[in-house]
């Protein structure tokens, strides 16, 4: 890549993980054998305080970011997340969002949106409770989770956007199920390939269902045609249903790399920032903020970061790097 357009590429896009617990197992995440009882998440005071993480994202808005998304692991199982909200809803001029397994939209999506959230991101990979289970280890009903998605509707998180992750021969066969599904609801269906994060995953080229298999196979009984980008960089291509009712994404992130147009940054729930999802290495902004550095101070080492970012993992994937070792999903969020 040309250092121009490593030098261009803006830093829009700011994810924030608040907890690297979560009360899911996803096989493809948070393996049960690595991420078990015996399994050292961060304690409390590893964790950005609320107060640590809104002087963070002021600091990121002043540098141009137009959104921010909290992630995890669950953000929701952090204690009065309403309250971080509330306080990042005060940065004003963001776009501000969440991704969530929505196990617990059903007791905090009112909450959450009288704090200020403006919308939401649910994971769901299956429609079938034993599908389900087999990919999230854990005994979850599928229905609570889509009481969530409709607790967020009647809150009014909208539009919501469901992410399906697709892995070959255990939920494949759920991707039809899932796309009329959601397009009778009118809510954004995305299937994202499955990716290597992280180094626990056992991840396998043969896992990865082509986004074009997916389009190909809703196509066929659900004819759709392409749409142009919502915004520049956006990661999931979109297709609309020709017949007006709705659309779908795809995130190819595989088999379609998009790193050129990478305008994200994130910050991990002990704050220490990285610019790809794939590194090994991230730069500790925890330390700085306690030091009490002055936000001029922050907001240099955050430019000095972005400018010196050559990350394009996507694009160079090979088998053997996908056995290198990485910061793991749950920490850095997705
Ligand atoms: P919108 O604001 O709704 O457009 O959200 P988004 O699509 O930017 O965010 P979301 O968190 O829903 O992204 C969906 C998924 O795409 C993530 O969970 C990741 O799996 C994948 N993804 C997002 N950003 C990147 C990225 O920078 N690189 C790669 N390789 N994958 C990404
Ligand atoms: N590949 C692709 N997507 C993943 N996610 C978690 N692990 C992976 C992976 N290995 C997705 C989740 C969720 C978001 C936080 O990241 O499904 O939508
Ligand atoms: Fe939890 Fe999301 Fe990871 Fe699944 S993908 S284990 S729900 S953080
Ligand atoms: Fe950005 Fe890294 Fe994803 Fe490429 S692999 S799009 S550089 S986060």
């Amino acid at each position: 890549m040309d250092i121009r357009d490593r030098l261009e590429r803006p830093l829009r896009d700011l994810r924030i993980s608040v907890t690297d617990r979560c009360n899911f197992r996803c096989t493809y995440c948070m393996p049960r054998e690595v991420f078990g009882r015996d399994f050292r998440f961060l304690a409390r005071d590893d964790l950005l305080t609320f107060e640590e993480i809104a002087r963070l994202a002021r600091v990121f808005v002043a540098q141009g970011v137009e959104k921010i998304r909290l992630t995890g692991g669950e953000p929701l199982l952090r204690r009065d997340i309403e309250r971080l909200v509330a306080m990042l809803a005060g940065v004003g001029g963001v776009d501000l969002t969440l991704t969530t397994n929505g196990s617990l939209l059903p007791t905090k999506a009112h909450a959450l949106k009288a704090a200020g959230l403006r919308r939401v991101t649910v994971s769901l990979d299956a429609l079938e409770d034993d599908v389900f289970k087999r990919l999230n280890d854990v005994d979850f009903p599928v229905a609570r989770v889509l009481e969530g998605i409709e607790a967020a509707e009647e809150a009014g998180l909208t539009p919501i956007k469901i992410n399906m992750v697709v892995r070959r021969g255990v939920n494949e066969r759920s991707v039809l199920p899932m796309a009329r599904h959601f397009r009778e609801r009118g809510h954004v269906l995305r299937f994202i390939e499955y990716m290597d994060v992280g180094h626990t995953n056992g991840w396998r080229l043969d896992d990865v269902v082509p986004a074009g298999e997916i389009v190909e196979a809703i196509d066929a009984e659900m004819p759709l045609e392409p749409l142009s980008p919502n915004y520049p960089g956006e990661v999931a291509n979109r297709w609309r249903y020709r017949d007006g009712s709705g659309e779908v994404g795809v995130i190819a992130s595989v088999s379609e790399p998009f790193c050129g147009s990478c305008t994200r940054a994130r910050v991990t729930a002990d704050g220490t920032l990285y610019t790809c999802l794939f590194a090994s290495a991230g730069r500790d902004l925890r330390g700085a903020l306690r030091r009490g550095v002055g936000d001029e101070e922050l907001a240099g080492l955050v430019r000095a970061v972005w400018r010196g970012r050559d990350d394009r993992y996507s694009e160079l994937r090979t088998l053997a790097s996908a056995r290198d070792e990485k910061v793991e999903m749950s920490r850095i969020g997705g």
